[in-house]
C-alpha cells in the first residue's frame, strides 16, 4: 500500500538532511533554523522540528511534512515528491503498490454492479415474455418484436422480492443491491408491475433502468428511475446512444426528445439518429457527449414556456461546447415525437428535416408573446432576443441574427448594437462587483490566517489566556484544523499541548505542531504582554468576522433581489442592519 511506502520512505531520511539540501539550516535549541527558500527574507524565520517532522517558515506562514517540503520547493504533485525521495531513501515502490488498493477495489465494485444490472436486464425480459398484460400494453404502444429485442425490453413482476430472491441466489449481498439501486427503502424489489427499459452506457453496457406503468394511475409515479449510483448519473446520461451513435454520425446530426419511448418509437420508424435526456434538463456533459458524433444537434422541446426556458439556457451551452443548436417544431395536436410518428412517421421526418436554428426559433415564440406593434413590445422582445444575440461568439452568426432582428422590429442595426452593448455591459458589471465582493472576502481570509494561527500558539503557550478568546465564535475561523483547535483549547482550559497531539487533534497532527512550534516562539513574552497580545489579536479576529458576515449578506442579498425573492431579501436586509450595529458597538469598544 502507498501508506506504508510513504511511512518507510520517512523514516529512512533525516528531515534535516532533506531539507538541508535547500536551506542552510543552523542549529537552534532543539530545532534547525533558516533563511526561507520561499521568500527574499534577510533575517531567519524558516524552522525544522526533527522531533515533530515538520517545518514552519513563519515569513510565507506554510508549513508542512517532508513530503510537503518537497511538493513545494521542487513544484511536485504528491506522487512525484513520493518517487523522488523513494529514490533517495532506496525504496522500491512497486513492493508495496502489488496489490493497490482503493481504485482496484472501486473498478471490482463497478464490475459487481455491471453484472447484477446484466442479469437484471435478462431476469426482467424473461418476465416480459410470461406476462399477457406486459405483451399486451407493448403491443398497444405500437412496439415491434425487432425494437423490443434491440433495447432489451422488459417486465418486473408483482411480488415484491422476485429479483432480490433471484440476485441473493447468484451470490449477491443486499448491500450490493442496494448500490446498484435494485431494492426498494424497505429492502424488496425496486421495481414492480412495471415495463422495465436498461439505461446503457455507450458501449451497451447497462448501467439502470427506468420503469413505466402499465396503467396510468394517479397513485403512483409513470415513471421510476434508478436513482444515482456508481454507474449511472442522470446528468450525463444520454438515452439510446449506444443504438443511436452510428447514425448521428451518418446523418451528421443528433436529435434529442424528451421521453425514451419517443427515441424507441424513433427508431422502430428508422430515425435512429434519436436519444433522450429523460426527464432532466440539457447539461454540457450531455452536448458534449454527442458532440463526438456531430456538432449539429436538433431538440425537439414543446413550444410551452418550459420549453423556451430550456431553449434559453441550451444556447449559451451549445456556445461554451461549440456545437449548432436548431428546434424541431412539432405539428400542433401531437403531444409528442411517439403520437406523431404512430399517426405519421414520414411527418416526425419532415419535422426533423425543417429543424430551424435555436435562435431563430425563439424570436419566432418571443413574438407570439410579445406585441412587436407597440413600442413597449418592442423593447421587450429586444432586450430578450439581443441577450440571447450577445451569447453567439461567431460574428458572421451574430451580424445574421441582428440583421433578422432589425427587420422583424423594424429598428436600425446601429440602434440594436448599441443596445446590445448596452446589456452586455452591465451584465458585466453586475458580475464585476460580485467579483470584486469575493475578492475583499479572499484577502480577508489569507491576510488573517496568520493572525489567527499567531491567537491560537499564544493561547497553547498561555492557558491562563484562553478565556480571553472565548468570545470568538468557533466559524471565525478559517478551516477545520484551526477551528477543531480552538474548540479544543477553549474546552481544554489545562491541558498543556505544548508536547504532545492528543487523540481528538489527531487528523491535524502536522497543523497542531506548527502551532507548537510558534508557540515555543512565543514562551519568553511577560505576562502582560501575552495578555496585551492576545486581546488585540481577539478584537481584529471579531472584527473581520463581522465584516466577512457582513460582505456574504450582501451578495446573498443581491441574488435574491436579482431573482425577486423579497421575503428572502427583507430577511437578509434585517441581517445587515444588525451586522452594522453590532460592528458600530464593537468600534467604541475599541476607543
Ligand atoms: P411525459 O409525461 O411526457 O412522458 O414525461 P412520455 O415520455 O410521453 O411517456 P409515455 O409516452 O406516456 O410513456 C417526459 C419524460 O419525463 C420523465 C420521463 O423520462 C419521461 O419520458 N418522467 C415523467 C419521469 O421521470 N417520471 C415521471 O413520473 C414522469
Ligand atoms: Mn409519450
Amino acid at each position: 500500500m502507498q501508506g506504508d511506502a510513504k511511512e518507510e520512505v520517512r523514516s529512512r531520511l533525516d528531515l534535516e538532511a532533506v531539507i538541508g539540501e535547500y536551506v542552510q539550516l543552523k542549529r537552534a535549541g532543539r530545532n534547525w533554523k533558516g533563511l526561507s527558500p520561499f521568500s527574499e527574507e534577510k533575517t531567519p524565520s524558516f524552522f525544522v522540528s526533527p522531533d515533530k517532522g515538520i517545518w514552519h517558515d513563519f515569513s510565507s506562514n506554510q508549513g508542512g511534512d517532508l513530503y510537503s517540503f518537497i511538493m513545494r520547493v521542487e513544484g511536485m504533485d504528491f506522487r512525484q515528491a513520493l518517487e523522488h525521495l523513494a529514490r533517495k531513501a532506496g525504496v522500491e515502490l512497486s513492493d508495496y503498490e502489488q496489490h493497490s488498493g482503493a481504485s482496484a477495489g472501486l473498478s471490482k465494485r463497478k464490475k459487481r454492479l455491471s453484472e447484477m444490472n446484466e442479469l437484471a436486464t435478462v431476469f426482467y425480459q424473461r418476465q416480459l415474455l410470461q406476462t399477457q398484460t406486459a405483451i399486451d400494453y407493448v403491443k398497444r404502444r405500437g412496439l415491434n418484436k425487432q425494437v423490443v429485442h434491440d433495447f432489451r425490453v422488459g417486465y418486473s413482476p408483482a411480488g415484491g422480492r422476485v429479483l432480490v430472491q433471484y440476485l441473493t441466489q447468484k451470490g449477491y449481498s443486499a448491500s450490493e443491491m442496494r448500490g446498484a439501486g435494485l431494492v426498494g427503502s424497505r429492502g424488496g424489489d425496486m421495481f414492480r408491475e412495471r415495463l422495465m427499459i436498461p439505461l446503457m452506457d455507450p458501449q451497451g453496457g447497462v448501467v439502470g433502468f427506468t420503469g413505466r406503468i402499465l396503467s396510468d394511475r394517479k397513485d403512483a409515479p409513470k415513471y421510476l428511475n434508478t436513482p444515482q449510483t456508481l454507474l449511472y448519473d442522470k446528468g450525463r446520461h444520454v438515452f439510446g446512444l449506444h443504438l443511436a451513435k452510428e447514425s448521428i454520425r451518418k446523418a451528421d446530426v443528433a436529435v434529442v426528445v424528451e421521453g425514451n419511448m419517443d427515441v424507441i418509437s424513433s427508431h422502430q420508424f428508422e430515425v435512429a439518429q434519436t436519444v433522450a435526456t429523460a426527464g432532466t434538463a440539457l447539461t454540457s456533459s450531455h452536448l458534449k457527449a454527442l458532440s463526438r458524433f456531430s456538432e449539429r444537434i436538433a431538440l425537439a422541446f414543446d413550444g410551452d414556456k418550459a420549453g423556451i426556458a430550456a431553449t434559453e439556457r441550451a444556447i449559451p451551452i451549445a456556445q461554451e461546447v461549440d456545437v449548432q443548436l436548431s428546434i424541431i417544431r412539432l405539428p400542433d395536436d401531437f403531444k409528442d415525437p411517439d403520437e406523431l410518428m404512430q399517426h405519421d412517421a414520414d411527418m416526425w421526418r419532415t419535422a426533423i428535416k425543417q429543424a430551424i436554428p435555436a435562435i431563430e426559433w425563439l424570436m419566432l415564440q418571443y413574438e407570439t408573446q410579445m406585441d412587436v406593434t407597440t413600442a413597449a413590445g418592442k423593447r421587450d422582445l429586444t432586450t430578450a432576443v439581443l441577450t440571447v444575440i450577445s451569447q453567439v461568439e461567431n460574428p458572421v452568426e451574430k451580424e445574421h441574427y441582428l440583421k433578422k432582428l432589425s427587420e422583424r422590429v423594424d429598428t436600425s442595426l446601429e440602434t440594436l448594437v448599441d443596445r446590445m452593448s448596452q446589456l452586455v455591459s452591465t451584465n458585466q458589471q453586475r458580475l464585476k462587483s460580485i467579483k470584486n465582493d469575493d475578492k475583499e472576502q479572499a484577502q480577508i481570509t489569507v491576510v488573517d490566517q496568520p493572525k489567527q494561527d499567531a491567537l491560537l500558539a499564544l493561547m497553547m503557550a498561555y492557558p491562563d489566556l484562553r478565556d480571553t478568546a472565548r468570545e470568538l465564535s468557533v466559524d471565525a475561523f478559517a478551516e477545520q484544523h484551526r477551528q477543531s483547535l480552538f474548540r479544543y483549547m477553549i474546552t481544554h482550559g489545562e491541558d498543556v499541548l505544548l508536547e504532545t497531539v492528543p487523540p481528538e487533534l489527531q487528523e491535524y497532527d502536522i497543523y497542531v505542531k506548527i502551532v507548537q512550534l510558534k508557540a515555543e516562539e512565543r514562551q519568553e513574552l511577560s505576562a502582560q504582554a501575552a495578555q496585551d497580545e492576545t486581546k488585540h489579536l481577539v478584537g481584529h479576529i471579531k472584527a473581520q468576522h463581522l465584516k466577512q458576515k457582513r460582505l456574504d449578506i450582501t451578495t446573498r442579498l443581491r441574488s435574491a433581489e436579482a431573482s425577486g425573492d423579497e421575503v428572502l431579501a427583507a430577511r437578509l436586509r434585517a441581517e445587515f442592519n444588525g451586522l452594522i450595529k453590532e460592528e458600530h458597538a464593537r468600534k467604541k469598544e475599541d476607543r
